[in-house]
């Protein structure tokens, strides 16, 4: 695959590296702030989109950018035609619009606010472990996340996902409490806590609790090779043939999971 990266901060480096590993190509490279001239295997890095000479020898762009240009980004990448992957996160108060240019365009895009493979697979675990502990009346069900301090948002938003997946199928829960509690927590209250501490990657555990034994998953991320290598078997799910629309990380899965079988 020859790939466009738009965004070089943390996750454009890790995908190029990732991207190159994999024998991938990256023959374009945008970032308007950037204070290098080229990239760490020796792309040109360009200032713009819409004034670059290396976007068009692309067959598909990763956008991992900022939350406040990523939606203008993704707009002139559709325009253009260029099937993306969008990595950027927060930016999806626009998401109906983006589905109705993509739609209007005829382009393809695959979005998520994680590319994990590992995370997403995490998810469908945790929704069917909820479905089969859903009618045991004396479980109980709850969890917690641990981030490096460096952490923008708390809780995390891989905890929010795995939450409303968890609510989902386990009825007894109406409500999640984020925060600390100084009472006693009700019975329909999912308490889900959050913990920022020196350099520890993404911890998310749920735990089914009874007072004859306990169960917990856990999933803990390593490094970001976890979203570069997700990302990228999107970006190749997504040209591997023609296709319209805009997709989630689900979509690939499903076809990932499907020819495992
Ligand atoms: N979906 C996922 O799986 C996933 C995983 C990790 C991070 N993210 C998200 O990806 C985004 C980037 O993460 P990061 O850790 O690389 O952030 P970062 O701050 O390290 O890098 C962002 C880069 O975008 C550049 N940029 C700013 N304006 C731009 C523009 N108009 N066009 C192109 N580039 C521009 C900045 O100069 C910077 O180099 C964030 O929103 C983050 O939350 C998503």
């Amino acid at each position: 695959m020859k790939i466009a990266l738009i965004g070089y901060g943390k996750m454009g480096r890790r995908l190029e590296e990732t991207a190159a590993f994999q024998e991938h190509e990256t023959v374009a490279v945008i970032d308007p702030y950037t204070k290098e001239k080229t990239s760490l295997l020796g792309a040109l890095i360009e200032e713009s989109i819409a004034d670059s000479k290396n976007l068009g020898k692309a067959d598909v762009a990763l956008e991992f950018s900022k939350p406040d240009v990523a939606f203008e980004n993704l707009k002139r990448l559709s325009d253009m035609q260029m099937p993306t992957v969008a990595g950027t996160t927060n930016w999806y108060d626009k998401l109906a619009e983006f589905k109705t240019m993509v739609e209007t365009n005829g382009s393809s895009a695959v979005y998520a606010p994680n590319f994990s493979l590992g995370v997403n697979l995490f998810y469908r675990i945790a929704q069917y472990a909820a479905k089969l502990y859903n009618p045991f009346e004396e479980c109980d069900v709850g969890g917690f996340e641990i981030h490096h301090k460096d952490k923008q948002e708390s809780p995390s938003g891989t905890a929010k996902v795995l939450v409303e997946r968890v609510m989902s199928e386990f009825k007894r829960k109406k409500r999640v409490v984020w925060e600390a509690v100084d009472r006693k927590i009700e019975a329909e209250e999912l308490h889900f806590t959050s913990m920022r501490i020196g350099a520890v990657p993404g911890t998310h555990s749920l735990i089914f609790d009874s007072y004859a034994d306990n169960v917990q998953i856990t999933h803990i991320a390593r490094n970001r090779y976890g979203f570069t290598h997700g990302a990228l078997s999107a970006a190749e799910w997504l040209i591997a043939k023609p296709r319209k629309g805009v997709f989630t990380i689900d979509d690939v899965l499903n076809d990932l999971t499907l020819q495992a079988r």
